[in-house]
């Protein structure tokens, strides 16, 4: 690769995923590999606003692979939505000559980096957040690790509702999205599966699938309904719609689930090999795309190819739900339309 930037910084922003730290680990040693300096920003935008920032070198991304979190730490920055934080920010990047910054986040963390770039900064976004949400990529980092850890703790679940023949209703993260509740409703074998992309009817979709399994000599039942089921902002309030469901199901059929909201435990914890690649991937396209003299771009996994997409466009992509898993669960827990 043929350096056209000296000096570049990363961060992470928005809520973690296993996977950002060896994101992070690609991006600084991709840049060393090429002869470009990388100089990590803690805390998200806040830390470009405040200078909050610290060199990079080999050693400091060593062991970090294996490591959920972000080393570099992460924010939602209010003062970064305003025209003067923005404005401070690129005072930073004058002022320490950073050229480029690799951005580590969720669309909102793209909405950011194209605020930056109106003020000479090149950017360049990696995708990563556990809701597999951002439309213009296929896979975003973090998904394949929350969904292991969801599957292994509603397997453990299911062993103690076996024991005492009762109904789980358990609470997928995805507020807007569900990406992850879909794929694990269909790793778990669930008797039930509640999205917000796709209209739903309480008795049909959940308590006649429960009387349904219960007729063919079942005797627990797993119910996984995703954090924004219910599109709805006042029930969306987390913890919520698993209690709301729980509640339906304990009036209309008479029996008393148990909730379990697996919550932020999803964003936690080793990524997978799955999750190490894509990030490591994705961070060397992220420098290369720096080191090409592009901008504005969003690093995709678009059918198993890692490319880049203007990052305008990239946002107007809409929020994608696979159809054919979703035909496969309808299939899976009993009622086909
Ligand atoms: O990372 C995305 C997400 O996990 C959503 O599914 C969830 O609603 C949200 O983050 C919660 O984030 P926080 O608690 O950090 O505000």
């Amino acid at each position: 690769m043929e350096k056209t930037v000296k000096r570049i910084g990363v961060l992470t922003s928005g809520g973690d995923c296993p996977g950002m730290n060896a994101a992070v680990r690609a991006v600084v040693r991709t840049g060393i590999y090429c002869g470009i300096e990388v100089i990590g920003i803690r805390r998200g935008w806040n830390g470009l606003i405040n200078g909050d920032v610290v060199r990079m070198d080999v050693d400091s991304v060593a062991h970090i692979i294996n490591q959920g979190g972000t080393i570099l730490y992460t924010a939602r920055s209010d003062e970064f939505r305003t025209e003067a934080g923005q404005q401070k920010a690129a005072a930073t990047c004058k002022l320490l000559g950073i050229e480029g910054i690799v951005a580590i986040g969720g669309d909102g963390t793209f909405r950011g980096c194209l605020a930056l770039a109106k003020h000479g900064v090149s950017v360049v976004g990696i995708p990563g957040t556990i809701d597999n949400d951002i439309g213009c990529t296929h896979y975003s980092i973090g998904y394949d690790t929350a969904a292991n850890t969801a599957v292994e703790a509603i397997d453990r679940l299911r062993d103690t509702m076996q024991s005492h023949e009762r109904c789980s209703v358990v609470e997928v993260m995805g507020h807007r999205a569900g990406n992850l509740a879909q794929y694990v409703g269909i790793a778990t074998g669930a008797t039930a599966v509640l999205v917000p992309e796709v209209a739903w009817d309480f008795q049909r979709d959940v308590a006649e699938r429960i009387r349904s399994a219960r007729l063919s000599g079942r005797n627990h039942f797993m119910i996984i309904v995703a954090e924004g089921a219910f599109n709805d902002d006042e029930i969306m309030k987390y913890p919520g719609s698993a209690n709301k469901i729980a509640e339906m199901i304990r009036d209309e059929l008479g029996i008393e689930p148990r909730v379990t909201v697996l919550g932020h435990i999803q964003r936690g914890g080793s990524p997978t090999a799955r999750d190490r690649v894509t990030a490591t991937r994705m961070g060397y396209a992220a420098v290369e795309a720096l080191v090409a003299g592009k901008t504005n771009r969003v690093i995709c996994h678009q059918n198993g190819a890692i490319t880049d997409m203007d990052m305008e466009e990239a946002l107007q992509v809409p929020h994608y739900l696979s159809m054919h898993q979703e035909e496969v669960l309808q299939a899976m827990t009993g009622i086909v339309e």
